[in-house]
């Protein structure tokens, strides 16, 4: 069995299209929810799921082991960064080296990096004028946004599109892909 955390601050949409896709599968399964927000979404999503959540705070995070040494506790093999918006510490992107992906919701390597998170993405990418944007599934290294790209969909961007617009349709390229690029990733490497 392949153990899955999903590490997300937010509502939680995409967390809940990952866990949904995942129910009843023989050899992988959400198996915890890391967040460090108390007020967030995505922790009614892991209880109405019936998935363990941990809730973390920053110095326990950045300046000790405490969270790679509860992964390791509930045997997680691969993390998934689901709208979780600190930056992964370089500890942890060596426990799960190659086993740690993120989305973000435009096309990497534009409108990523520190800072470049929800709406300010797509207000961004309107005011620049594209006429297309999308997601990017990525694996995670020590720097924000910038390791390897595993997988990209676009929408294109109609003239009046609002950002508001622009983040439904980029909602629902991740909520169709983000399980099933997992999924594929997951299960082409054998894991441990
Ligand atoms: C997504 O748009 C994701 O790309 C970004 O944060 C958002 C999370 O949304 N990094 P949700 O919490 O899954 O609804």
């Amino acid at each position: 069995m392949t153990n899955l955390a999903i590490f997300a601050s937010g509502a939680g949409s995409n967390a809940e299209k990952i866990i949904e896709y995942f129910k009843g599968n023989a050899t992988v399964r959400v198996a915890l929810v890391v967040c460090n927000k108390p007020t967030a979404g995505v922790l009614k999503i892991a209880e109405k799921h019936e998935i363990k959540t941990i809730l973390i705070e920053k110095e326990g995070f950045f300046s000790q082991n405490s969270c790679i040494e509860a992964l390791k506790a509930h045997q997680i093999d691969f993390i998934v960064l689901a709208g979780f918006l600190w930056k992964v510490p370089d500890a942890l992107v060596n426990a799960y080296r190659g086993k740690i992906v993120n989305i973000h919701p435009a096309l990497l390597p534009k409108y990523g990096g520190k800072g470049m998170y929800g709406m300010r993405v797509h207000e961004a990418v309107i005011s620049a004028g594209e006429t297309e944007s999308g997601i990017t599934i990525h694996h995670v290294n020590e720097h924000y946004d910038e390791g390897n790209i595993i997988f990209q969909a676009k929408c294109s961007l109609e003239p009046g599109d609002t950002p508001e617009m622009l983040a439904q349709k980029v909602h629902a390229l991740e909520h169709r892909y983000f399980p099933k690029v997992i999924a594929d990733l997951v299960e082409s490497k054998p894991q441990g």
